[in-house]
């Protein structure tokens, strides 16, 4: 279980999150939400030691997150995977050998220096490839495969880890709608499946609500919504996104060229939420 208290990470004098506390139990696949620049990738970066608080507390069961150090934090980090809206992948190598990579962290130096791995984890890297449906593509150089591969093979490489906690931010933001399904299916069916906790960062309202059971919203660093998808009303959504300025298409990365020009239009509060609450967004 994730315990956050009063976590704040100030980069000079921006507060790029601000005083938040959150628990999140074991199992549950959390999506965060809001604007651009609220704070959700500074959040999810704070959880695996990408980023350091600058205060607060944040723990893991027993383990204090924010004092590891050396072989602690690197272990951590394995415990801890996270996926990337641009995948990370290294692109002029093979998709086994990518995802092969998955488990550096727990191997020998020499080990890793000679490139050396061995039949159990190519094995178990195939399985992973399998268990997302691209082990066809195992010997292919990763550059040469689409967005929506790329990123499937960024989560067997992250399985490759045996992670207790997977982290995506903005894993679908450069997907088209059906490699953007078949992603959030794949993160579902592990938190199902293998009861990993999942906690995904996402510009689409619509998918936070179709995959995720609760909704962590958060506008300019802090949380202002914590709660199970069907609480998600037009008040919280008006809360998350403001309702000061109109709602443009920056506010969802993937919304489809119909609804932006519904999402740009300049209109009071409620009638320009108003699209949105109804198409579910
Ligand atoms: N390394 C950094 N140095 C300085 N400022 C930063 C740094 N990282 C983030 N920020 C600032 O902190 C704020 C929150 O950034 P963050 O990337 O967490 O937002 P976000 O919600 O993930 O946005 P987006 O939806 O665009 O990815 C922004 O104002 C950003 O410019
Ligand atoms: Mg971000």
């Amino acid at each position: 279980m994730f315990q956050l208290r009063d976590v704040t990470c100030q980069f000079g004098r921006k507060l790029a999150v601000n005083n938040v506390s959150l628990t999140i139990p074991e199992g549950q696949m959390v999506g965060v939400i809001g604007r651009s620049g609220a704070g959700k990738s500074t959040l999810l970066r704070m959880l695996n030691r990408l980023a350091k608080s600058t205060s607060g507390s944040i723990r893991y069961g027993d383990i204090d997150v924010t004092a590891l150090r050396g072989a602690g934090l690197r272990a951590w980090q394995r415990d801890c995977a996270m996926i990337f809206q641009q995948f990370n992948l290294v692109p002029r190598l093979d998709v086994l050998t990518n995802v092969l990579l998955g488990r550096l962290n727990e191997r020998s130096t020499v080990m890793n220096v000679l490139g050396l791995f061995s039949r159990e984890e190519r094995i178990e890297a195939i399985a992973a490839l399998e268990r997302l449906g691209i082990e066809q593509v195992a010997l292919q150089p990763a550059g040469t495969l689409s967005g929506g591969q790329q990123q499937r093979v960024a989560i067997a490489r992250a399985l490759m880890q045996r992670p207790k906690v997977l982290l995506a931010d903005e894993p679908i933001a450069s997907l088209d709608p059906l490699n953007a399904k078949i992603v959030m299916d794949a993160l579902r069916d592990i938190n199902e499946r293998e009861g990993i906790t999942v906690i995904v960062n996402l510009h689409t309202l619509d998918t936070a609500r179709t995959y995720c059971q609760r909704i962590v919203g958060m506008a300019e660093g802090r949380v202002v919504f914590d709660g199970a998808a069907e609480h998600l009303d037009g008040q919280a959504v008006a809360t998350i996104y403001g309702t000061e300025q109109a709602i443009d298409e920056t506010m969802t990365s993937t919304a489809l060229p119909e609804r932006q020009a519904a999402l740009a239009r300049p209109a009071t509060p409620s009638a320009s939420l108003q699209p949105l609450v109804l198409a579910g967004l």
